[in-house]
């Protein structure tokens, strides 16, 4: 099995493996990859909080003849899905040049498809039932060490992109990293709100996701004693959608001062997680059921966090959700995220 994450989780994806699976063992590892030995007869996939993406090894190559020759272990029908990707650099996401982010891997997968034409979808996001090969290379910032070659059959428990979802850049308009996290977890989880509907963001200040579901086309109301950026209070939809500030801790905002119903709920507070939970359960209550999803951003600050994780699940699952997933996001730096659909 591997699993691509961000290299600085790796002791938290082993520690978590080794408490829900046991049965794994650890293989090897190269940062933002990491391989556990799993009985080829055990059908049942772990799932990690920290992955983004997961699949079954198959070995190593050093050239494109070599990584096609593993792929033809693998079924032709149906079509195999072709996901090539970098692993995570030892950095923030946002920091690398994105002149050179990407490169390695965008010339492995234009040769790997040169090489075997008709073998690949052209299409890289995959659908539930997919068989995807994984072609993993180093970042391209740094040493060539090979092909990784895995693959895995596509379900809601990884992303449907390269690698899970790759990072989405910060627009130079927007006010915050946020934009980019909110993107990506729409794109990782499939779970996209339409313009129209109405969503609530608790600890929305300066305005990056908020921007990032008007821009969506939907009716915003931001919670947080903090100031808002102008383009985010100043922001007119095509569809009439705005911005409604309440500049006020979540605790204190009143019941008649929210819209009756909404869809969707993000929580981005940089509060504990056991503290942010509980405004999320009062506005999870304060949408009467009308909830299609909720993006709840965890800050895992230290190992106390990591360790309350479990507790911290059993009381999300508690919220009502039909599904319940987690995964660290590239542009994430010591959160992940809960995305919950109803
Ligand atoms: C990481 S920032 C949020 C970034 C924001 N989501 C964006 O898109 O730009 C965390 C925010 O949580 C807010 N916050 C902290 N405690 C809060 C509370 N009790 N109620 C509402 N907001 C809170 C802070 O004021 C801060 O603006």
């Amino acid at each position: 099995m591997w699993f691509t994450h961000q290299p600085v989780s790796t002791a938290w994806l082993k520690r978590e493996i080794a408490a829900t699976r046991p049965d794994l063992r650890f293989a090897f590892s190269r940062p933002g990859l990491t391989t556990f030995k799993i009985d080829p007869a055990v059908a049942a996939e772990p799932i990690s909080s920290f992955a983004r993406a997961h699949g079954r090894s198959i070995g190593r190559a050093t050239n494109v003849d070599e990584a096609l020759a593993h792929a033809a272990s693998l079924p032709s029908a149906p079509l195999v899905r072709l996901h090539v990707f970098e692993r995570d650099p030892d950095r923030p996401a946002d920091e690398r040049d994105p002149a050179i982010a990407g490169t390695r891997a965008a010339a492995l997968d234009a040769a790997v498809r040169a090489a075997a034409p008709g073998r690949f979808a052209d299409e890289v996001e995959a659908k539930a039932g997919d068989l995807v090969l994984d072609l993993i290379v180093a970042p391209a910032e740094e040493d060539d060490d090979g092909i990784f070659v895995g693959w895995h059959r596509h379900d809601a428990t990884r992303g449907p992109f390269a690698g899970g979802v790759g990072h989405v850049a910060i627009p130079a308009h927007a006010p915050s990293r946020a934009w980019a996290k909110i993107e990506e977890a729409i794109r990782w989880s499939g779970l996209v709100p339409k313009a129209g509907e109405v969503a609530i963001e608790i600890g929305s200040a300066p305005g990056g996701a908020s921007l990032a579901l008007l821009e969506r086309g939907l009716h915003v109301h931001g919670v947080d004693p903090g100031a808002m950026d102008p383009r985010v209070l100043a922001y007119a939809g095509a569809g009439g959608n705005r911005f409604t500030h309440h500049a006020v801790p979540a605790a204190e905002v009143a019941k008649k001062d929210l819209p009756k119903t909404y869809e969707w709920l993000a929580s981005d507070v940089n509060l504990a997680p056991m503290v942010a939970l509980k405004y999320v359960e009062r506005f999870v209550a304060l949408a009467h059921g009308g909830l299609r999803g909720a993006f709840i951003t965890l800050k895992l600050n230290d190992d106390g966090v990591f360790e309350a994780l479990p507790r911290l699940a059993t009381r999300i699952a508690k919220l009502g959700a039909a599904r319940v997933r987690y995964t660290q996001l590239p542009s994430h730096r010591s959160e992940i995220v809960a995305i919950l659909e109803w």
